[in-house]
């Protein structure tokens, strides 16, 4: 995880009526010059007849002084009275600080006030903006509740500042590759990817909805038709779907799409462009090219299409060791086409009964049957299956598996689709609680050569793995009519540390092979000309191969500041429920707007 980037000092020219500088500008070379500032109050002290202000905009913290001997009676009065996020203007001599504060920007220097006003009065406040540094944060709902004063926090305005670096370096970086920034439409028709769409009732045509864009997904694809060989665009991207902490019913993307590409070419661009965003937001390098690595075989070592590779623990097929040694639970799943699968855990034995009871539990939340575990201790092996491991199994657990004294095995036995998420978060949470992730390492890799199609678990039918434009690895309608889950894409993701950042994915421009795409998902002919007979209908005039990806900007943001939620990375998210505490949506509508829709409720 990237260290938060050192705060630097603003140079741009700030002059305006009201002030000479930001007040985290000034520095030594300011001392002896009047200077006016204005601001916020952030905390006021009383020395006994001496006063400091801290003064705070958004550029910094700056110590403003009151004191007889450079301050008149008035304005030792004023400051008497000042509260806590009063905004005022002061002016007075920049001098040295007599007790520097080499932790502060602007610590070397104060101002010695002479003139003082006060230009708006705060009420008393319902969360801090000065957080005293033993009192923990206000609850997140009162913190949305009361998000402009949230957003005074240094730590706010820092996020935020991170998001203008991190979009400025994005624009930079494709701006000097040969891309043109393009808005596509808000108001538009569904664009598929996999989340449900926030509509919106037309007045004009009665009975209509537009939908908001799940993403600019098939316009990116028409401005390619268009002419543009290279658009992106940071995108607002609407999805009604179960929140996370690293979800938001609205968030953002950085949306690209090139042509007469493939995708490497594409992988460049995109390693060039977060290279540039993480030089100008943290100072730090980013090595590229990415690891790569099939979905398939990330499955196998990981359990996951998002592996943590910091964690150096990597799953193992213990189906030959542990069959036929006399445990009839794995005999008998083997029997049913399932595996043995496990984790050798370095160092596990450490972990008590109880703590396996809990891995044992969240195995089962996530869909497994459970956990069977051995340990390896100087005097043997214990755990449920310590008495049926023989000299031989013994030998193999040491020799194919790499077994050591002191390790723990995690195992679960099962079809992969049930063992997979359970060995996965086992995986996470052990190294997590064991300290065995390597926080130094930052692992960027692109999962490559993702299914077209996953399985629906209730119909058995195929859905888009990732969305319906994706070109297949091999373009044979015929295949994916026969044998849709055989089929391999030309999809991709880029996974940080374990988090998915962003994915893409090389486009199906063959019309038929794309109809053949829709109607395995159950499209009737009539279906897919109404909802995608625009897109068809543009491949028919000449549509170059291209591709491209969209990287999600919120999580990435979350990931630069080192913050677990991308809440504190959006100016005013929604909550878990999805909806604004600060302007209380959604709100009730008036009647007469709903019958001007001609939408009457319940
Ligand atoms: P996808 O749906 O994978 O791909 O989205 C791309 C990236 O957007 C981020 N993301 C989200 N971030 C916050 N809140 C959400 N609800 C949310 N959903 C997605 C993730 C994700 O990796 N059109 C394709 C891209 C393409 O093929 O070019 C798309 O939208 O970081």
């Amino acid at each position: 995880m990237p260290s938060r980037s050192q705060e630097k000092r603003e140079t741009v020219d700030l002059r305006t009526a009201y002030r000479d500088a930001g007040c985290g500008q000034l520095n030594a070379s300011w001392i002896e010059r009047e200077v006016s500032v204005s601001g916020w109050v952030h905390r006021r002290r009383d020395l006994g007849g001496l006063f400091f202000v801290d003064l705070r905009d958004r550029t910094g913290i700056l110590q403003l002084s009151f004191g007889p001997e450079w301050s008149d009676q008035a304005v030792l009065d004023l400051v008497e009275q000042l509260n806590p996020e009063d905004v005022i203007r002061a002016t007075g001599i920049v001098c040295q600080r007599p007790d520097p504060n080499l932790e502060m920007l602007t610590g070397e220097v104060e101002i010695q006030v002479d003139t003082l006003e006060r230009l708006a009065v705060s009420d008393p406040l319902p969360i801090l903006v000065y957080q005293p540094p033993d009192e923990d944060l206000p609850s997140e709902e009162l913190r949305l509740r009361h998000r402009v004063l949230d957003l005074r926090r240094p730590e706010m305005q820092h996020n935020l500042r991170m998001r203008h670096l991190a979009t400025s370096a994005t624009r930079a970086s494709l701006a000097e590759q040969g891309f043109v920034e393009i808005e596509t439409p808000m108001l538009t028709r569904q664009t598929p990817e996999g989340a449900r769409d926030y509509l919106v009732p037309s007045r004009t045509h009665n009975r209509r909805f537009y939908a908001l864009p799940q993403s600019p997904q098939l316009y990116k694809q028409l401005l390619i038709c268009g002419g543009f060989d290279r658009y992106f665009q940071i995108a607002k991207c609407l999805r009604d779907e179960d929140l996370r902490a690293d979800r938001q019913p609205e968030f953002t993307q950085i949306d690209v799409e090139m042509a007469f590409v493939d995708q490497d070419d594409v992988f460049k661009v995109a390693e060039t462009m977060l290279q540039r965003i993480w030089h100008d937001g943290l100072g730090s390098s980013v090595s590229a090219p990415f690891e790569r690595l099939p979905y398939a075989e990330a499955l196998e070592r990981f359990g996951t299409d998002k592996p943590d590779l910091r964690i150096s623990w990597e799953l193992s097929d213990f189906t030959h060791t542990l069959t036929d040694i006399g445990f009839g639970i794995f005999d008998a799943v083997v029997a049913a086409d399932g595996r043995v699968r496990g984790i050798v855990v370095k160092g596990g034995t450490v972990l008590s009964r109880s703590r396996i009871n809990h891995y044992d539990e969240l195995a089962q939340e996530v869909g497994a049957k459970g956990v069977i575990w051995l340990k390896r201790a100087e005097s043997g092996w214990s755990g449920p299956l310590a008495k049926v491991v023989g000299e031989e199994t013994s030998a193999e657990l040491e020799g194919t598996h790499g077994v050591e004294e002191g390790d723990l095995v995690f195992l679960v036995a099962g079809r992969d689709e049930e063992t997979a998420p359970a060995l996965d978060l086992i995986r996470r949470r052990v190294a997590r609680e064991l300290d065995a992730i390597d926080e130094d390492q930052d692992r960027w890799l692109w999962i490559t050569e993702f299914p077209l199609f996953h399985k629906d678990p209730e119909t058995g039918l195929p859905v888009h793995a990732q969305h319906a434009f994706t070109m297949p690895v091999d373009p044979d309608p015929k295949l994916i009519h026969e044998d849709p889950f055989s089929v391999t894409a030309r999809a991709y993701d880029i996974v940080y540390n374990g988090m998915e950042f962003a994915s893409g994915s090389i486009r199906c421009h063959f019309p038929e092979v794309q109809r053949a795409i829709l109607a395995a998902t159950g499209l009737s002919d009539e279906e897919i000309e109404a909802r995608f007979g625009f897109l068809l209908e543009a491949f028919r005039y000449g549509v170059p191969p291209h591709g491209g990806f969209a990287v999600g900007l919120d999580r990435l943001i979350a990931v630069m500041v080192g913050s677990p939620s991308i809440r504190d990375v959006i100016a005013f998210p929604k909550t878990a429920a999805a909806r604004g505490l600060l302007e209380q949506s959604p709100s009730e509508v008036d009647p007469s707007e709903l019958a001007e829709l001609g939408i009457s409720l319940d």
